[in-house]
């Protein structure tokens, strides 16, 4: 993903609901395979998911069943924070998590964060405070810094690095990212300008 990916405020995918009869059809071609079928609300749209294995991660179905590539793969073994989403509001590692598990959940992605104030104020800091280079890691952390500057909006350093603990960056050295979260605190009124520490992070 680029730089300018990582700001864009792109909203959700369109919904591609099945037509009554191919539905039919996939209901009946999942129970003689014992596949899966059922519904995902992902960014606010109700998805269908029809002939997936029941073993599946929701990383694996947003992607390569969805569409969903704003949510990005890399480990696949939830240590890297690539694949970041919030299901009912909490922070999960997607490809951790049973697609089916998820349904009757809330699933939202970096695409599906675009309407909130929050969410945008990250992007924009992330850009304009260099935390993003490659791009590759920025929809997990801009996912990850949502949650906790919704849970924690005056999160200090020690909160800040405990709760990205789990996202890696290859390129920024972290110092870029904390700045920009540093300076969505400011703009907010809830850091003194110049109040923040240097901050040195090495996870
Ligand atoms: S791809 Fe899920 S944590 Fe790395
Ligand atoms: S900006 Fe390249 S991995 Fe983070």
């Amino acid at each position: 993903m680029s730089g300018s990916e990582a700001g864009s405020n792109a909203g959700p995918e369109p919904p591609r609901p099945l037509g009554a009869e191919a539905e039919a059809e996939a209901e009946a071609a999942a129970e003689a395979g014992g596949l899966a079928l059922y519904r995902l609300n992902v960014d606010g749209f109700l998805r269908t998911v029809s002939g997936a294995w029941l073993g599946d991660s929701l990383l694996t179905v947003l992607r390569d069943r969805l569409g969903v590539t704003a949510v990005k793969d890399a480990c696949e073994q939830g240590r890297c924070g690539a694949c970041s989403v919030l299901i009912d509001g909490r922070l999960a590692a997607s490809c951790t998590v049973l697609a089916a598990d998820a349904d009757g959940t809330r699933v939202v992605t970096v695409a599906g964060l675009g309407a909130s104030g929050l969410a945008r104020a990250i992007q924009a800091r992330f850009l304009s405070e260099g935390a993003v280079q490659c791009g590759f890691c920025t929809p997990g952390f801009v996912v990850a810094v949502t949650e906790l500057l919704t849970r924690r909006p005056d999160a200090d350093d020690q909160e800040i690095r405990e709760a990205l603990a789990g996202n890696l960056c290859r390129c920024t050295g972290y110092g870029r990212i904390v700045a920009a979260i540093r300076a969505v605190q400011q703009e907010r009124g809830i850091l003194p300008i110049g109040g923040e520490d240097d901050v040195e992070w090495h996870p």
